[in-house]
């Protein structure tokens, strides 16, 4: 699974859609600071798409991230739903690397969708 998006091309505290290869929003990326979060956008209450229009999120105050379809809001760095109609469930996590200059590439692998913590590699400079 991979995306051609660059670290320094993602808007700092805000969730951006990222083609998946089967889809042009199949991922929701998060960058914050150096690091980068990302997800499939798969709600788990209904298995919706969580954007509203193409490769936009809606954000709480405190930029969790929040579906479109029935509100459920999740933890901008788990991944966690916090509030909404699937809240203890999470969005599966996809594992983030990145190249030597600054390309982002995305894994889902078992060990990520397993995880209990969106899987982040810290970012080389
Ligand atoms: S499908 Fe996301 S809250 Fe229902």
């Amino acid at each position: 699974m991979m995306s051609h998006l660059r670290r320094d091309s993602l808007p700092d505290g805000k969730a951006v859609g990222a083609d998946s290869g089967a889809n042009p929003d199949g991922l929701i990326v998060l960058r914050h600071g150096e690091r980068v979060w990302a997800w499939l956008n798969i709600c788990p209450h209904q298995g919706r798409m969580l954007n509203y229009a193409p490769g936009k999120f809606l954000q709480t105050d405190a930029g969790n991230i929040m579906c479109a379809a029935h509100g459920a809001v999740f933890d901008r760095y788990t991944g966690a739903c916090i509030a909404g109609p699937c809240k203890g469930d999470r969005l599966k996590p996809v594992a983030v690397n990145t190249d030597g200059h600054g390309g982002l590439h995305f894994k889902v692998t078992d060990a990520a969708a397993d995880s209990t913590v969106a899987p982040t590699v810290e970012t080389e400079s």
